[in-house]
C-alpha cells in the first residue's frame, strides 16, 4: 500500500446562477496541489505550501477536519500528515473549501486502499464545508470529486447525478475582496415567494435539459437566478454592468460563481470566452477594482493523482 500521495484537487462553479445548493461544474483551472502520507499517531499534522496562512490545527481547518472525520471511521487507526499547496484563493466563490475537503478526502481513501464507498468520501469531504461555511452543502464537493456537471438532488439521503453536456468555455473574474460563504448564506432571505420559485423551478429545468440536449439558447435563457442573485450581488462590485456587457459580448449568460465575490461566464467557445475576460477586465479597471481572470473549460476528471 502507498504511503504518500499527490493530487490535483479543481476549482468549481457552485449553483451554476438558478441551482443554488443542488449545481455545481468543475474548472480545468484554478486547481489546489495536496500530498497526504500516512503515519502510525491518528493525528493529523498540516503544512502550508501557500502564503494564505490558513490554520494549522486540524480542528479550525478544512483538510484537518475531513481527515479526523476519517481518522474516526477507521477500524485500524492511522493519521495523516498533509502538505498543501492553495491556489484557489479562500473567500474567492470559485470552491477553495470544497478542493481542499474533497482533495484530502479522495487522498485519504485511496491511501487506505478505497475502503470508503463514494458516498462516505463525500460525507467526509462535507465536514469540511460545514466548518467552512457553517452548512453541509455537496455542490462543490461532488463535481469536485468526479469532475463535469452535479445535481444534488438530496443530501438527505445523497442523491447526486452527473449530468452531461456540451463543451463549453468558462471565463471567471475574481475581483480581489473577500466574501465568506457564511457571511453570504447569512444576509438570504429565509422565505421565498410562490411566484419566484415558480421561475426558479423553470430556469433549473431548462438549465439541466439544455445541458442535456446540448441546447445552447436554452442554457442561456435558463442561466437566471430571481431567488439568491438580487441578494448576493449587492456585496459585488460591477456585477450588473459585467453581466449585461459579457452577454452583449457574446456570452450565453452566467452570474456569480457559488457564494461570491467570482462571476462567471458561459461561452461556446474560446473565442467569445476571451471577449468576455476582456469586458470583465475593462469595468474593473474602470471601477479601481484588483481582478485575477480565468479562461478555462469544464474538467471532466475531478479529483486527479499526479
Ligand atoms: N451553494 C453554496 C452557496 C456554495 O451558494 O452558499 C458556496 O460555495
Amino acid at each position: 500500500m502507498a504511503k504518500t500521495i499527490c493530487i490535483k484537487s479543481p476549482g468549481t462553479v457552485a449553483n451554476l446562477v438558478c441551482g443554488f445548493d443542488i449545481l455545481g461544474m468543475a474548472l480545468n483551472e484554478p486547481y489546489d496541489i495536496m500530498k497526504l502520507t500516512l503515519t502510525d499517531e491518528p493525528t493529523v499534522i498540516i503544512i502550508n505550501k501557500d502564503n494564505f496562512n490558513l490554520p494549522v490545527e486540524a480542528e479550525r481547518n478544512v483538510a484537518g477536519v475531513v481527515l479526523l472525520s476519517v481518522i474516526e471511521k477507521m477500524e485500524n487507526k492511522l493519521g495523516f500528515e498533509i502538505e498543501i499547496e492553495k491556489h484557489i484563493k479562500p473567500g474567492s466563490g470559485i470552491g477553495s473549501s470544497a478542493a481542499s475537503a474533497a482533495g484530502a478526502a479522495v487522498a485519504a481513501n485511496h491511501l487506505l486502499g478505497n475502503i470508503f464507498s463514494s458516498e462516505e468520501v463525500i460525507q467526509f469531504a462535507m465536514n469540511g464545508e460545514k466548518l467552512a461555511s457553517g452548512v453541509k452543502h455537496a455542490d462543490n464537493i461532488a463535481p469536485c470529486i468526479a469532475g463535469g456537471i452535479s445535481l444534488i438532488r438530496s443530501i438527505y439521503p445523497l442523491d447526486i447525478i452527473a449530468i452531461d453536456s456540451p463543451p463549453l468555455y468558462v471565463t471567471v473574474v475574481h475581483p480581489q475582496i473577500e466574501v465568506r460563504t457564511s457571511d453570504a448564506r447569512q444576509i438570504l432571505r429565509k422565505q421565498v415567494l410562490l411566484k419566484d420559485a415558480i421561475k426558479q423551478w423553470g430556469n433549473i429545468a431548462g438549465l439541466v435539459t439544455g445541458f442535456l440536449k446540448q441546447d445552447y439558447d436554452l442554457i442561456g435563457r435558463s442561466l437566471e437566478d430571481v431567488i439568491i442573485e438580487p441578494v448576493r450581488s449587492i456585496l459585488i462590485p460591477g456585477f450588473s454592468e459585467i453581466k449585461i456587457k459579457c452577454k452583449e459580448a457574446g456570452a450565453l449568460g452566467g452570474g456569480i460563481s457559488g457564494s461570491g465575490p467570482s462571476i462567471f461566464m458561459l461561452s461556446v467557445d474560446e473565442k467569445t470566452a476571451k471577449a468576455t475576460e476582456k469586458v470583465m477586465k475593462e469595468v474593473y479597471e474602470k471601477i479601481g477594482v484588483d481582478y485575477y481572470t480565468y479562461v478555462t473549460t469544464i474538467n471532466n476528471k475531478g479529483v486527479e493523482i499526479i
